[in-house]
């Protein structure tokens, strides 16, 4: 078959398909991400608040890691209407989750913030490394924005690896707590889209 001329028949309706399914994919891609962003804004915003009057001296760290979130969430936004993706429809319950989870660990402590963030962005960074080897032939516009997102959400990760006093059995707990809140989240707020992208990306 010569790829440059156009698929006729049988041939075209399956490539319709696949490029439909496909721009669904990014279209979940999308969604998750905005839900996923706003979430971590939320988390960030409520360890601020603690931290104002607890940790003062980690406050500055947080707000840089907050102004990041922010403009990725604002990124997010500015990529979906052209791809037809919607608002999560449950993005209440990421603010929840996230004011939950920032209020919690800061209460718990400075190296259960630092615990809570190493998990919130190693969760973050499976999803996007996934979503870079499925759109790098799909859509370059997106794969940029991701890759370029994903060396801050790298270096929040090695940062709060860094700043982690203790690695005993109360943060390994805690890490694999949040993580499969972070998982269930996803879950939840995609009606299980996550799954059937993860399924796509596996197969595609
Ligand atoms: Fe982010
Ligand atoms: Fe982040």
């Amino acid at each position: 078959m010569d790829p440059t001329q156009p698929l006729a028949g049988r041939d075209a309706k399956a490539a319709d398909c696949g490029s439909l399914a496909a721009r669904r994919t990014i279209a979940r891609i999308l969604k998750v991400n905005h839900a996923g962003e706003h979430g971590a804004i939320r988390i960030y915003r409520s360890q601020i608040a603690i931290a104002r009057w607890r940790y003062p001296d980690i406050v500055q760290e947080l707000e840089e890691m907050l102004g990041h979130e922010v403009g990725h969430r604002a990124r997010f936004a500015e990529a979906m209407p052209s791809r037809h993706a919607k608002a999560c429809r449950m993005l209440i319950l990421w603010g929840i989750g996230g004011r939950l989870l920032g209020t919690g660990t800061a209460l718990m402590g400075r190296n259960a913030i630092w615990a809570c963030t190493a998990a919130v962005e190693e969760a973050v960074h499976r999803h996007l490394n996934d979503q870079l080897a499925f759109l790098w032939r799909r859509d370059q516009e997106l794969y940029a924005l991701i890759a370029s997102i994903k060396s801050e959400e790298l270096s929040h990760l090695d940062h709060a690896e860094a700043r982690l006093t203790s690695r005993g059995p109360i943060v390994h707990i805690l890490r694999r707590s949040i993580d499969v809140i972070t998982e269930v989240l996803i879950f939840l707020s995609t009606s299980g889209d996550s799954l059937r992208m993860a399924r796509d990306l596996r197969t595609k």
